[in-house]
This record gives structure tokens, sequence and C-alpha cells, in this order.
């Protein structure tokens, strides 16, 4: 399953928010189409946001391809990665994928940018999906055979360029023979679990079972979650896990029986540059995501609503990182500094 497709002159994208219901695809032209499909949630999931913001630099380069003036293509550059990054806060993948494809175009301008960044841009998207196999692998040496695994949100192929990050760990361990079942937490409000992660099980043959959110702690007292695996959206220094939002309460509730927490985190969600969670931006996004329902009114008109995308796991209760260079366990602090 594959979310993201470059045709070479724009950027097709899976509407992620008309599935599982229906099939559809956006076809970005400009750098904006990108920016506007990143901030609207038609491509989310931050390996997949960082690697659709590569391909937005490359469409503004194409647009300036035949521009004589090299100063004026370096503006429409710049003004296209600030609009990029600025879509979603949280996600620290965005902001690797820009830096990493502005420091590709340095000193380049007209046909030879456009070139580059587009090499660039694959680059990016060809290794994610090497990197989330390298996951994978790790990652199954944690699952015994018949595993029962929990998982929240999306960390799929729909949430990267392909096989996914906490998903492809179930994969993984499915292509070497074990047998496992998926428990997947709904995740109100934006409801990733019950729309995107089943979908996906299930166009694999996985096997998958639906949730919500509030079943997971009674799941678990009844012996039925051998492990918890989710994705990451942002990783600080001291291992601290910007996940989204629901993902704190179920490592909360792991501790509490005993059941390990894994996140699957490639390197380029590892943020170096700050030294814990509490410097992470979460995301808030609009009260109608939480009082509707495909347009249904779920809460009396005008209700507060407070409505954070993300929630921050304090390294304490991660039981290890998944990433593509192995599994670290605690203390991460000086071991995440040698991985990059
Ligand atoms: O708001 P979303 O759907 O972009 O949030 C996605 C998540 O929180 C994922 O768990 C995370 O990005 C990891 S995806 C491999």
């Amino acid at each position: 399953m594959q979310a993201i497709d470059w045709t070479g002159h724009s950027l097709r994208l899976l509407d992620q928010t008309k599935l599982p219901a229906t099939i559809e695809w956006v076809e970005c032209h400009t750098y904006q189409d990108v920016a506007w499909a990143i901030r609207h949630m038609i491509v989310r999931g931050a390996p997949a946001i960082g690697a659709s913001a590569a391909y937005g630099l490359v469409l503004a380069a194409q647009g300036c391809r035949h521009e004589l003036s090299p100063a004026i293509c370096q503006e429409t550059m710049v003004k296209a990665a600030a609009e990029l990054r600025s879509t979603r806060p949280t996600a620290v993948n965005l902001a690797w994928a820009i830096e990493r494809m502005l420091r590709a175009g340095a000193g380049l301008t007209g046909d030879s940018l456009a070139v580059r960044l587009e090499q660039e841009a694959n680059a990016i998207a060809m290794e994610d999906v090497e990197v989330n196999r390298a996951i994978g692998r790790f990652g199954a040496e944690l699952v015994p055979n018949a595993a029962r695994i929990l998982t929240h949100c999306n960390a799929g192929a729909l949430a990267t360029v392909g096989y996914g990050t906490a998903l492809g760990v179930v994969r993984a361990a499915v292509e070497q023979g074990k047998k496992v079942e998926v428990f997947a937490d709904e995740t109100r409000p934006y409801l990733q679990g019950s729309r995107l992660t089943t979908f996906e099980l299930m166009q694999d043959g996985i096997p998958v079972t639906l949730i919500t959110d509030s079943m997971a702690g009674w799941l678990m007292a009844r012996g039925g979650v051998d492990l918890v695996i989710v994705g990451a959206d942002r990783v600080a220094a001291n291992g601290d896990v910007a996940n989204k939002i629901g993902t704190y309460t179920l490592a909360v509730l792991a501790k509490e029986h005993q059941i390990p927490f894994y996140v699957a985190c490639p390197l380029s969600t590892l943020d170096l540059s700050i030294r814990s969670g509490e410097e992470i931006i979460i995301e808030e996004r609009e009260a109608r995501e939480v009082t509707h329902v495909g347009g249904v009114p779920l809460a009396p008109e005008a209700t507060r609503v407070w409505n954070p995308a993300f929630d921050v796991t304090p390294a304490r209760l991660v039981t290890a990182l998944i990433t593509e260079k192995g599994l670290v366990y605690p203390p991460f602090d000086s071991k995440l500094m040698a991985l990059r």
C-alpha cells in the first residue's frame, strides 16, 4: 500500500481524510498544494509529511526552473520552505526533510536546482522504506509467536512512504512466519486507528480487532495484550516521545500491567536539539474534530473544546526504542547521541 506517488511533475496523495469509505487521490502541482494537503491531513504521519514536503520543494524548484534571476529563485525556495515547515509543528520529520533538501540545493539555481532536489526527494522516499524495513527486522525480535499487539493511531504504510514503522514491525513478524493479532485503538478524535490501521492491516490479511481508546486498560487487565508498539512524531534527546494523543495513557496503562511499551522511531524522528519532551510544541487542532464525526454533531453547539493532537510520553515509561540501527534501551541520552 502506498499513499505517496511522485509523477515527475506532480505529487499524488491518497486522500486519507476519505479513507476507508472512498479511495481518492489528490494531485498537487505546486508547493502551495502540498502545504495545503499536509495542513488538511490529506497526507499525515511523520515520515509521510516529511517526504511530501521534500517533493513540495521539488515543485517549487521546478516552478522557477526558467527563472533567470538566481535571487528570485532563492527567494521562492525560502518562501516555500517556510510555508511547508509551518503546516504542522510537532513531527520533526517535516523540518528534518526540509533542511536536508535545502542543504542539497545550496548554491544551485534554475534547472540544476530542480534536478538535484528531485534526486534528493527520491532518496528521502527510498530510504524511508529501507529504514522501515530495518526497524521491522529489529522490532520483530521483540514479537513472540502468537503475540497480541496493541497499537495506537496509524504508524503504517499510510503514515510513511511504505511498509510503516510500528506496523512495519508487525509486517516483519508476519513475514518471519509468526502468528500475530493486532488490537487497534480507534484513536479519537481523528480516528486514524479505526479508519486507517484496520484498513491497512485488513488489506494485508493481518488479523486486527478494533477497540475504542477507553477499552485498552480493560483489555490489558484481562491479560489480552502482550506488547504495545506505537510510532513517534518527535523523540527528545532524553528519550521522551511525542506521539498521537492517547499514547501517554497507553504507556501508563502498560506500566501498571507490566506490559512492554515499544516505540518505533526512525532516526529522522530524533530531535537531539531538545533535551526533553517539555520543549516539544504540541499541535492543537480545531474544535470541530471533537464535536463532530462525519459532519454529525456529538456535542451541543458552541461547546468549549480542548483538542491537542499529540502528547508526550516520558522516557521512563518506554521499554525500548526500535530504530533502523537497532534496539535502544534506557537510559537513552548517551545512546541516542551516539546513533546520529
Ligand atoms: O496526526 P497524524 O495522523 O499525522 O499523527 C500520526 C502519528 O502520531 C503517528 O503515530 C506518527 O506520526 C508516526 S507515523 C510512522
